[in-house]
Parts: C-alpha cells; sequence; structure tokens
C-alpha cells in the first residue's frame, strides 16, 4: 500500500513549516462511523486539521457489525492485513482492509475481522463489557503494527489513543527490533478511568513474553493487567486532551492509580486541549437545527429553543431559562451532584412558570437514568429525558438550550461545552480538567466571560451556578453579550494541531538516539 498515493492531502504551511510526516493514527472509535463518546469526534477531527497542515494521516480502525463495507462504498484494499493471532505463535489471520474517505483528504482504513469485530456493540452489549475484550484490542493493537509495517510508505509515527490500542507501542518495541526502531509512537491519553485493566488470566491474550507475566511492566499495584499502564511505559510522548488534565493526572486523587507511573514520565508528557470541528457543530452550518443562525442574527436561536421544547413536549416559553445535559450517565458526569440539585431547586419553584426547564439526552447507569425518569414523572411540564443516543438531538439540544449543564466530577477535556460556546448557549462547569481550560466565569456581574464555573464539587456549589446563571438570564441585556463572547470563543483545531506535531517531532527525537539497551524478546 502506497500511503502517499492514497492519502491526498493540502499542503497549507508556510515555507519555514516542519517536514511533512506520515502518521498512523490508531482509535477505536471514529465520526462518523461508530462513537461512544468525544474520542470519535478527536479521532475524525484532528487528523484533518494534521492534513490540512501538510501531514499525511492514515486513521486505523475496526470495522464493526454495523459498518456495511458495500453499503458505505469502501474500497477493499487488494492486499490483506496479516495479523499475528498470539504474539508467540506465528499464525497469521488474513484480515480485509477497507477504506474510506473523509473531507480533507484523510483515508480511514477499517480492520476486518469477524471474530473480535463481527457483533453488536463497540466494547459490549447492553451494559456488560464484552468478555474477551483484552484479546480483541490486544489483536487490534498488534495489527496497528503491522498495518504501518505493511504500508509501503514509511511511517514515522504510530498514534495510538487510549487503552484499545495501547499495546501497539509495547508490541512496536519488542517484535519489530531492528525493522520499526525509527518509528516513534505518541500515546493519547483521553480518560484515565479506563485503562484496559484485566485479571490476569487476560495475560495470554496479550501474547507477550512470559517475563511480563511478572513485572510491572504490564501488571499494576493490584496485580492486574493493565495495558494503558504498559503503554505509559512504552511510548516516546504521552500527551493528555487538556493542560489542565496533564497535571491533575499526576495526583493521586486524579491519577486513578496510575500517577506514579505517569510522573515518572512528566518530562515526556504534556496537556493538549482538543478542538472543535467547526464544520459540523456551529449554528451557521450545522444541518440538523431547524434554523441557522450567527452572532448578528440571534433571534434564529428563539426558533430553536421554540422547536426543542415542543419536540421534547415542554410548554414553549421563551422566557424561562432550558437548561440541558448530553452526556454518557457515568459516574464522572457529575449526575450524583447534579440530581440532587435539581431536585431541590425544582421543589422550590411555585410552578411552572418559575425556575427552569430541564433537557436531558444522556445514556449509561441505571441507577442515574431511573432518578432522571422520577423527576421528569414528578415534574413532566419542566424536566424532559431523552435516554439514548442521537446525534440529530444533540445538535438540536446544542441550538436550542440556553445553558448546558457539565457538573463533572473530572474531565480530561469535554466537547459538549465547547460546542455550546459555539452555539451561545452558555455552559455551566465545574472547574477540572479541560472544563477549566476552556470556560471564563461570567462572575457576579456577566460583563465577561463565556460560561459559569463552580469550584467546590458540592450540590450546593452547582446550585449557586445554576440560581446565578438562570438570575442573570433573566435580563437579556446581560445575557446577550455572553452569548456574543461564548461564540467568539475559538477552540479550532488550529493551534492544537501545532502542538501534536511538536509532539510528534519530540516523539521523533528520541529515535535518533541509539537505541535504548532493553531485554528484548522476538515472537
Ligand atoms: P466524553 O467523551 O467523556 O463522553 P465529551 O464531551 O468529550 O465527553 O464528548 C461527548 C460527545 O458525545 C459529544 O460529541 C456529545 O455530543 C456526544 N454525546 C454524548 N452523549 C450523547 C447522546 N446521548 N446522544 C448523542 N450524542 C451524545
Ligand atoms: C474522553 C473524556 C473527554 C474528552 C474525550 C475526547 O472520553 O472523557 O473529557 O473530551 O475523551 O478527548
Amino acid at each position: 500500500m502506497d500511503l502517499s498515493k492514497l492519502v491526498k492531502t493540502t499542503d497549507t504551511r508556510p515555507d519555514s513549516a516542519p517536514r511533512k510526516l506520515s502518521i498512523v493514527f490508531a482509535s477505536s472509535e471514529v465520526v462518523p462511523f461508530s462513537k461512544t463518546g468525544g474520542l470519535a469526534d478527536v479521532a475524525a477531527s484532528l487528523p484533518k486539521a494534521l492534513a490540512k497542515r501538510g501531514h499525511n494521516v492514515a486513521i486505523f480502525t475496526p470495522l464493526y457489525k454495523h459498518l456495511d463495507p458495500e453499503a458505505m462504498r469502501l474500497a477493499r484494499r487488494l492486499r490483506p492485513l496479516e495479523v499475528p493471532r498470539r504474539a508467540k505463535s506465528q499464525a497469521k489471520v488474513e484480515c480485509t482492509i477497507w477504506e474510506a474517505r473523509i473531507e480533507g483528504g484523510v483515508s480511514v482504513f477499517f480492520l476486518e475481522n469477524e471474530e473480535f469485530f463481527g457483533r453488536d456493540g463497540l466494547y459490549g452489549y447492553e451494559d456488560k463489557n464484552f468478555e474477551d475484550n483484552a484479546e480483541r484490542f490486544a489483536f487490534f493493537s498488534r495489527a496497528v503494527v503491522e498495518f504501518a509495517r505493511q504500508l509501503n510508505l514509511p511511517v514515522e509515527v504510530i498514534h495510538c489513543n487510549d487503552w484499545h490500542t495501547a499495546l501497539a507501542p509495547v508490541y512496536k518495541d519488542y517484535y519489530y527490533e531492528g525493522e520499526l526502531d525509527q518509528v516513534a509512537t505518541v500515546l493519547t491519553l483521553h480518560n484515565l478511568a479506563y485503562q484496559g485493566s484485566f485479571d490476569k488470566a487476560a495475560f495470554k491474550a496479550t501474547g507477550l513474553p512470559k517475563r511480563f507475566e511478572s513485572t510491572d511492566e504490564l501488571l499494576d499495584e493490584e496485580g492486574k493487567v493493565n495495558f494503558l499502564k504498559s503503554a505509559i511505559l512504552h511510548a516516546d510522548v504521552i500527551t493528555a486532551v487538556s493542560p489542565t488534565y496533564a497535571k491533575e493526572i499526576q495526583t493521586e486523587d486524579k491519577g486513578f492509580g496510575l500517577h506514579d507511573a505517569l510522573k515518572g514520565r512528566a518530562g515526556d508528557l504534556v496537556g493538549i486541549l482538543n478542538g472543535a470541528d467547526y464544520s459540523i457543530w456551529g449554528p451557521t452550518v450545522d444541518r440538523y437545527i431547524p434554523v441557522r443562525y450567527n452572532i448578528e442574527e440571534l433571534n434564529g436561536k428563539r426558533r430553536n429553543k421554540a422547536e426543542l421544547q415542543h419536540e421534547f413536549g415542554l410548554p414553549i416559553r421563551p422566557t424561562l431559562p432550558t437548561l440541558a445535559m448530553i452526556s454518557r450517565l457515568t459516574e464522572q458526569k457529575g449526575l450524583d451532584i447534579l440530581i440532587p440539585a435539581l431536585e431541590e431547586l425544582l421543589a422550590g419553584f411555585e410552578d411552572e412558570q418559575q425556575g427552569f426547564q430541564f433537557v436531558v439526552l444522556g445514556d449509561g447507569n441505571n441507577e442515574y437514568t431511573k432518578s432522571l425518569e422520577r423527576l421528569a414523572k414528578r415534574y413532566p411540564r419542566r424536566v424532559a429525558v431523552n435516554l439514548g443516543y442521537s446525534e440529530e438531538k444533540a445538535h438540536k439540544i446544542q441550538a436550542g438550550a440556553d445553558m448546558l449543564l457539565i457538573p463533572s466530577r473530572f474531565e480530561p477535556c469535554g466537547l459538549t461545552q465547547i460546542y455550546a460556546m459555539r452555539y451561545g448557549t452558555l455552559p455551566i462547569v465545574h472547574a477540572t480538567g479541560g472544563l477549566a481550560d476552556t470556560v471564563i466565569d461570567a462572575g457576579k456581574d456577566g460583563e465577561t466571560g463565556s460560561g459559569f464555573v463552580f469550584h467546590e464539587y458540592t450540590k450546593e456549589a452547582l446550585i449557586e451556578a445554576i440560581s446565578r446563571a438562570s438570575q442573570m438570564y433573566r435580563n437579556y441585556r446581560r445575557w446577550r453579550p455572553l452569548m456574543v463572547s461564548a461564540m467568539r470563543e475559538d477552540f479550532s483545531w488550529a493551534t492544537s494541531a501545532i502542538q501534536y506535531e511538536e509532539a510528534y517531532y519530540r516523539a521523533l527525537a528520541k529515535k535518533e538516539k541509539p537505541a535504548k539497551k532493553t531485554k528484548k524478546a522476538k515472537a
């Protein structure tokens, strides 16, 4: 496969810009093909931004069952990819590689493997993780390196994302010595709450040499096989998805047991803020929303709000603030303070014309979905709960709501607050991770700012922020400038793509040094 022929890029770099790189970008989900969260958004939009800077980027991802190559008119690569089933055995599995083009001239390559990916669900089905996830993603990680190896064009960087592709740097170091020594690996940490941590029995699935079974190179403090930990030790450069998160994960409180490993790599760890793809997320271009609008013509937002209230079965009330949430409903997302805060606030309003309306789109833990449904039952004219996943509704909410709630306990970066600002929907956020890096608090008088920030992770602090925002909303002369300054915030990928480029060069610079003397084993 000659990547240079497959991947057409538009080189817009100034003459002084660094040389063009060839990058394999590996991710378990990629918009618009597969998505459970923000990783999918980043896995499409960052490669696009890198391609715009002149780099050759090939995205590599699994072909899940819901993706039909024929219906999607994917191109079948002539040569199948041969992936060693287990590193030790030489038995190889032949996998078909399919290819799609996304905007910006980036190619997405899909790995087809019936055994591991020909089933419903990405990581599990109906609340239950697949039992063979260790084997599935060990195989996928090995395929990432094979893909990089079997391309005609010399790949310079393998960029892995989260635990699903985390074994790729480990495999590269141990099984491709002498062959891929010049290839640098970069690992991006999107969420340390998910580490690919498995019982020791999963060791076999990795296919790694026996000595890994007893070293802390693969095992974490609890003695579990931990894909992410291993990648933290092996990747040349590590990035976290916001500067604040890069610091937080080196503390015991937010390091999920990996803080020491991360501290040990502090010199190679850099926080780079995620960007937004404003060709998809923005009120002037959005293909899902009833009415498009812009900073000069904010009336369109009112119409989107009315449509939203109507669609979600709430009374149409232009002057009552509509608060919303679009989220995975997990422990991370702050529902343990949000639900009691809403209960308390809603109980305090005399009738449905007071206070606010609340709209939620989400999917996740039973405990939270039940509480939210109870709330909607008790306040049917104020609370609307939409369980499940809907891209269309997510866009309609961004455009129609007045405020977006993101009271996360921790948030590596967060994309919904970034999108919300572009729609003039003011985010109410807990000051953590990327939320702290992206939202400027409006203070008490609301003269400046792009949202509302609370610092203590408590119900009371959240209530105070919601009340402050609702109060300010009543005065449109104050609210409008806030909407405008939020809409003017720019989180496009341009700056962050340059920072990733720098991370790649840093990783490559390490390859110029003589190869590390490590005990290596060959498959
Ligand atoms: P995380 O990756 O932790 O879930 P982010 O804020 O980075 O959080 O990204 C969430 C992404 O998933 C956003 O694109 C958001 O619009 C989308 N999303 C979350 N829940 C839903 C849902 N129920 N339906 C549609 N989109 C959703
Ligand atoms: C993760 C994080 C989220 C981040 C996203 C994309 O899922 O929870 O904060 O925005 O990855 O990097």
